[in-house]
């Protein structure tokens, strides 16, 4: 049977039931659920269903639903749950960690922040159905450094939580039937915030974060899954993502599938609802519920009001300036994880879209974007440590109107051989960096031609009275 498309929308929010958000509600209502509301509401329901399932049946209803990771890579979920080693049944479960990614500093990324703003049991819920599903003792929320707020309402709502049988030496809703008569299972959970940087959001630097030093990426392997925080076997998983785990358990894997997009080109599914954060120059930006698959084109007029004083699309970064940018004629793309197979973009990234207006100065936003990764690079290697500071040096010249021809294809020479992806980098930050310098350099050439000036290339007169001379 042929999927549907996102044109069937969505009748209510799946993660924003209890968030106030347009179309389904009005944001002036929004408040933060606290335990007591959220349980009268249906929460943790997912989670008590969880704890009368065996967990590796949890981790199979996780698989089926084919969720894909919401953090930008979209790698799925229940996959990478099964990477870690066994725990036999009834045996004692060791220090196992799930590293909770709450770092949310991908510019023009700000769809986490709703959830840890408005339904913080809703991320603590997925958490602990996680953790009993892959037998993970301890739960560190690495929280951004700006997010004051939002881990201070964690650190509430992890207090209730606490209180009430979730977390803990009586949680787990205090049962013992969860650990089939063994010993009893117990999770804790804590908030880490972060510094302040960018790199801090990969993985392995988060690990590195948390156990106190400087968040510097690790070589892999070893994978975290059998080694990661403190040398030990560890799960690194989006807010969104978790939050996607009670309904999933509650309505069953096959459930999830009814949202969102088959892939048009043969890959794997993008099914589900999604966080999407829109800003830049629309009338209404914010974050919304959307189907996996939307249109961009739907997104920004059905949704946000339209382009911002009826001005002309010129151009979007699809999520996170990482992806690289769309195109004039890229309005249409849909919002997938085919996106980048299909219109030449890294990928769908944390999916919150940044437009452009006609009046956008394309070379600006590379210049902008390039300072960016410039002061982000944490230093390891040398194509990213070098190349993101002449990256930015070249844009700034050909932005000023200093540069020349052949300085735009040494800035592509530059961003083309930076990258994990390239083989000459530990983590992706530098093909971020690539991508987005790229595409906007080649989507938007005429732009870059008309700020440089013409190189000349000196000829050699070999015939004649010059080549006498
Ligand atoms: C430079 C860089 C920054 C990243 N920043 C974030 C981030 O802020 N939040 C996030 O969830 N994932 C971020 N990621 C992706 C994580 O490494 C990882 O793939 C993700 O947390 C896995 O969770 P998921 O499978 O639930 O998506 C970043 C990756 C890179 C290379
Ligand atoms: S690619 Fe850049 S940010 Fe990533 S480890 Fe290397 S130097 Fe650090």
């Amino acid at each position: 049977m042929p999927k549907k498309t996102w044109s069937q929308t969505l009748t209510a929010g799946v993660l924003t039931k209890r968030i106030p958000t347009p179309p389904f509600g009005d944001i002036k209502d929004r408040h933060i659920v606290s335990y007591e509301e959220y349980v009268r509401t249906g929460g943790y329901e997912g989670l008590r269903k969880a704890l009368a399932m065996k967990p590796e049946d949890v981790t199979e209803e996780v698989k089926k639903s084919q969720l894909r990771g919401r953090g930008g890579a979209g790698f799925p979920t229940g996959l990478k749950w099964t990477f870690l080693p066994k725990v036999e049944e009834g045996a004692e479960v060791k220090e196992r960690y799930l590293a909770v990614n709450a770092d949310e500093s991908e510019p023009g990324t700000f769809k986490d922040r709703l959830l840890m703003d408005f339904d913080p049991h809703l991320l603590l819920e997925g958490i602990a159905i996680c953790c009993y599903a892959c037998k993970l003792s301890k739960a560190y929320i690495f929280i951004r450094g700006e997010y004051h707020h939002q881990a201070k309402v964690l650190e509430r709502a992890i207090a209730e939580a606490y209180e009430n049988g979730i977390f803990g030496e009586r949680g787990l809703i205090n049962s013992d039937a969860n650990t089939g008569g063994g010993p009893r299972f117990r999770v804790d959970c804590y908030v880490h915030r972060g510094a302040g940087a960018y790199i801090c959001g990969e993985e392995t630097a988060l690990l590195e974060g948390l156990e106190g030093k400087r968040g510097w990426p690790r070589i892999k392997p070893p994978f975290p899954a059998l080694k990661g925080l403190f040398g030990r076997p560890t799960i690194i998983n989006n807010v969104e993502t978790l939050a996607h785990l009670p309904s999933i358990v509650e309505h069953g894997g096959a459930w999830f599938t009814e949202q969102g997009v088959e892939s048009s080109v043969g890959g794997p599914p993008s099914f589900g609802t999604k966080l999407m954060g829109m800003s830049g120059h629309v009338e209404r930006p914010g974050v919304y519920e959307l189907e996996l698959g939307i249109p961009l084109r739907t997104f920004v007029e059905d949704y946000c009001g339209g382009m911002r004083n009826g001005k002309k699309f010129k151009g979007a970064i699809p999520g996170g300036v990482s992806m690289g940018v769309l195109g004039p004629d890229q309005y249409e793309a849909e919002l997938d994880f085919d996106i980048g197979r299909k219109y030449n973009v890294l990928g769908l990234g944390t999916a919150c879209p940044t437009v452009f207006d006609e009046d956008t100065d394309m070379v600006l936003v590379a210049r902008n974007i390039a300072r960016f990764y410039k002061h982000e690079s944490c230093g390891q290697c040398t194509p990213c440590r070098e190349g993101s500071g002449w990256l930015y040096q070249l844009l700034v010249k050909i932005e000023e109107g200093q540069g020349r021809t052949k300085d735009l294809d040494l800035a592509l020479e530059i961003a083309t051989s930076m990258g994990s992806m390239p083989g000459t980098t530990i983590c992706g930050l530098a093909d971020g960096n690539n991508w987005a310098c790229r595409t906007i350099m080649n989507k938007f050439r005429s732009e870059f031609e008309a700020r440089v000036k013409p190189t000349y290339v000196p000829v050699k007169m070999t015939v004649g009275a010059a080549a006498k001379g």
